[in-house]
Order: structure tokens, then C-alpha cells, then sequence
């Protein structure tokens, strides 16, 4: 089939090379004329693990390329989906512009007695869809289309395999003929295909994220009891999550969560009740939980150090979760920055996200000292924060890390280290909702 893609983000341009990988042929639109010239330069502008690869592949066998004009791209495809960001307003409503401008766009390049149907990718409110085809009727009267949903629920850092092997699709649409080219769409990927209308399926995806989200405030919330009582959260994890019925997957105590969707999206899912008149208080607690397990975190550093002015803190991992290279949201960079306006010297290391972190003005470099190597960052540290669980810091030459520090005191923030060994091995050892240092020996 041929499709399009208006938004070359990351929900764009996965979903792009995934299609093509499945054999359609797929046109990406983007209005950002640099990220267009970097991407027919064969340079991708996200870091997701495979995607280089398969834009590569899809590029060569012809299936797959890139332009910046709409019109090119909703001329030669059927379907037409549009993945354009939907940023957080001020008061946590979610900013429609851009989906509002593409859909006058797509208006405006409509030819009469050509069919197409313009499907939803982006997150957004419930009911966007009936806007978004009220938007092209007003500015197009001969148009022929139907307006879909069919929101994404891939990953950052497993986009592919997330896109590649889906839990559910999800297709929200009032027409047959819509419904039938997306099936057709999707056939390929061999998941299981839930049909809605277009409100319930906007709905699945903001109530998706935030029962997530939900389950992470719940677990970190039992942290805190854990820690109050000398329990081990990571026990109590697996106790209720090998109850088929809550499962283990995002159970993982921490930090909390960040990122460019969770924290977004039940913000914007409070705003929506709000405004139906069905406030979510829940969702609120979720926030405020979250918010919370920061502070707690931050005054279990401050507690051991005493002070934190002038204390040589080095911080392995900036950003929002391992394999990414994106910071946005991230609380690894809210600790940072707040152990900054504290006064303390820190050293952070990233394996992907520290450049990000400076262009996008995040970390002032000037503040914040970079290193290309998790060892270095720990050189003269009074204390090692772990506040990304890359895969990388698992397998450290500790003895090493030990002998570069001043102090020998990690800090985990993600679970990743096992206590006893770390004890051990000589660390004075903090986790989130585990045993204190002292009660352990
Ligand atoms: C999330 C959803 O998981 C996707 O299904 C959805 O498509 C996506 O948002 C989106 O709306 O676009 P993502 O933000 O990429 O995906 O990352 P997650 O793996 O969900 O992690 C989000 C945050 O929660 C991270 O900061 C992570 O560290 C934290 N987290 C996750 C925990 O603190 N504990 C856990 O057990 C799991």
C-alpha cells in the first residue's frame, strides 16, 4: 500500500521504516527542511536501537522516502497519518496547533474523487478526531475521507521491536471503508486488531499511559513504607507481580517516571476530566507521588552527606530510561539540576544522552562537568548517584570505581545493583525501598 507520514519524529519516523519493512511504500512528510536533508543524507536525527539499519534497508529497495511537501505525500498514498508533536500547554491541557495545521494542510492539497483516510497517530484528547475532520470539511467541501484513530503505544529505546510485534493494534473508526485499508495496513504485522469508534479509541491511549503511570506511583509509593519498615520493595514487587492479574511489568520502583509521555500525558488526562466535569483525583495522587519519590530521594543523599554544598557528587545516567538518547522530562536531569542549586560539584556521564542534554539547554555545561566515561565521573566523587539503569553500569570494574572515589557511597536510584554484593565489595550502599546500609550489616 502507499502511505504517508506527516511528522518525522520519533512515532513518525519508526512507524515510516516499520511499514516499509513490512513491504508498503511509504513517503515521510516533515516541514523541518534540516531533519528532511539529514534524512535523504541517510543520517538519522533520534538514536533508537535498529532504526538506522532499516531506514538504510527501506531507503535502498526504494520503499521509503522523505520530503517536505505535503502535498506529494497525500497525492500518492491512501492513507495518511499524521505524528506531530502535541506539547503540554501551561494549565496541563494538551497544545493542538500542530495537529490543527496539518489537517488544514492535508485540506488544502485534497483532490475531489480522491478517497483517503487521515488516521491519528499522535496522542491526543478524546474527541480530536471529530475536530480534526470538521477542520478538513471546512476548508476542503469536495473531500472525500474518513478520520481514524489508531493511537501508538511503542517505547522509546524498543520503538522497533515494540512496532514490529504489538501487543493490539488499535483502530478507532466509524467507517467500513476506512476500517477495511487500515486492516489492510496492518495485516503484515500479524497482531491482534481492536476495532473501536474514533472517542474510545483517543481514550485507550490516555488511559493507557496512565494506568502505567499509575502502577509506577503505586510501587514507589510502597517504597516508602519499605523503607520505613526495613522491607525490600524488589520482595514485594514480585510477591503481587506473580499475581497474573497485576503482573510485574512496571512495578520497577525508582526515581519515578519521566520522559516526553507519561508525565504529559496524565496531566493532560486530569485536564480532560476536569473540563468533562469528572475530575480524576487519582491521577492526581499519581503526580503527586511521583514528585515525591524525587524529594525522598534527594533527602537520603542530603541526609548521609550532611551538607551538600561542595560535595563532588558524580551521577551515572541522564536520560528519562536507558537505550535513548532523549532527556526530555527526564528526572535524572531534575536531580542533577537540584543537586546544582545546592551547591554541590557535579560530574555526569551518559553514553548517549549528554549532547542532547547541552543542545537542548537542559544541563548548563558550565555547571555540570561531562565525561566520556562512567570511571572518569566517578574520579575525587564523595558519592555516585545511579540515575538510569543503562545496561553499561551494571558491568563496571567496581574495585576500580571504589579506588577512584573519595568516598565509597553509591546511591541507587533505579534497583540496579545488588546490595550485598556492593557491600562487599566495600560500599556504603543506598536503593530505593530497600534495607538502609546500617541495617544490613
Ligand atoms: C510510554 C509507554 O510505555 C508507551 O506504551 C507509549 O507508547 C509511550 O509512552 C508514548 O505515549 O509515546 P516511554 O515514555 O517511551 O513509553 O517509556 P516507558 O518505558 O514507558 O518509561 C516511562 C518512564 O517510566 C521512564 O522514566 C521509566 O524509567 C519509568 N518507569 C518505567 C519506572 O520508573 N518504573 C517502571 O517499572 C517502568
Amino acid at each position: 500500500m502507499d502511505l504517508c507520514i506527516i511528522g518525522s519524529g520519533y512515532v513518525g519516523l519508526v512507524s515510516g521504516a516499520c511499514f516499509a519493512e513490512v513491504g508498503h511504500h511509504v513517503v515521510c512528510v516533515d516541514n523541518d527542511q534540516r531533519k528532511v536533508d539529514m534524512l535523504q543524507a541517510g543520517q538519522i536525527p533520534i538514536y533508537e536501537p535498529g532504526l538506522e539499519d532499516m531506514v538504510h534497508r527501506n531507503v535502498a529497495s526504494k520503499r521509503l522516502r522523505f520530503t517536505n511537501s505535503i502535498e506529494d505525500g497525500v497525492d500518492n498514498s491512501q492513507v495518511i497519518f499524521i505524528a506531530v508533536p502535541t506539547p503540554p500547554q501551561a494549565d496541563g491541557g494538551v497544545d493542538l496547533t500542530y495537529i490543527e495545521r496539518v489537517a488544514r494542510e492535508i485540506a488544502g492539497v485534497l483532490k475531489p474523487n480522491q478517497y483517503r483516510v487521515v488516521v491519528d497517530k499522535s496522542t491526543v484528547p478524546v474527541k480530536t478526531g471529530e475536530k480534526v475532520a470538521e477542520t478538513i470539511r471546512r476548508y476542503n467541501k469536495q473531500a472525500e475521507f474518513d478520520v481514524v484513530s489508531n493511537p501508538e503505544f511503542l517505547r522509546e529505546g524498543c520503538a522497533v521491536p515494540d512496532l514490529m510485534a504489538p501487543d493490539r493494534i488499535v483502530i478507532g473508526s466509524a467507517a467500513q471503508a476506512a476500517t477495511d485499508l487500515m486492516k489492510r495496513v496492518y495485516e503484515p504485522f500479524q497482531a491482534p486488531i481492536l476495532v473501536t469508534d474514533v472517542n474510545s479509541a483517543e481514550l485507550i491511549k490516555h488511559a493507557a499511559n496512565s494506568f502505567l503511570s499509575l502502577k509506577i506511583s503505586y510501587i514507589n509509593a510502597v517504597s516508602a513504607i519499605c523503607e520505613a519498615t526495613g522491607a525490600d520493595v524488589e520482595m514485594v514487587a514480585s510477591g503481587i507481580g506473580m499475581d497474573k492479574r497485576i503482573g510485574r511489568n512496571f512495578l520497577n520502583a525508582g526515581l519515578g517516571y519521566g520522559g516526553s509521555c507519561f508525565p504529559k500525558d496524565v496531566k493532560a488526562f486530569i485536564a480532560i476530566a476536569r473540563q468533562l466535569g469528572t475530575p480524576f483525583h487519582l491521577l492526581e495522587e499519581v503526580e503527586q507521588i511521583n514528585a515525591r519519590q524525587l524529594n525522598r530521594f534527594i533527602d537520603k543523599v542530603r541526609d548521609a552527606l550532611w551538607v551538600l554544598k561542595e560535595k563532588r557528587i558524580a551521577v551515572w545516567g541522564l536520560t528519562f530510561k536507558p537505550d535513548t538518547d532523549d532527556v526530555r522530562n527526564s528526572v535524572a536531569i531534575d536531580l542533577v539540576n537540584r543537586l546544582v542549586a545546592e551547591g554541590a560539584h557535579v560530574t555526569a556521564y551518559d553514553p548517549k544522552g549528554a549532547e542532547k542534554a547541552v543542545d537542548w539547554k537542559l544541563i548548563d555545561p558550565a555547571k555540570v562537568k561531562l565525561t566520556s566515561s562512567p570511571l572518569e565521573a566517578v574520579e575525587g566523587a564523595e558519592a555516585l548517584i545511579l540515575a538510569t539503569e543503562w545496561k553499561e553500569f551494571a558491568n563496571q570494574d567496581f574495585p576500580e570505581v571504589k579506588k577512584r572515589m573519595h568516598t565509597p557511597m553509591i546511591f541507587d536510584g533505579r534497583n540496579l545493583f545488588d546490595p550485598n554484593t556492593m557491600r562487599e565489595m566495600g560500599f556504603t550502599y543506598y536503593a530505593v525501598g530497600r534495607s538502609r546500609p546500617n541495617a544490613a550489616s
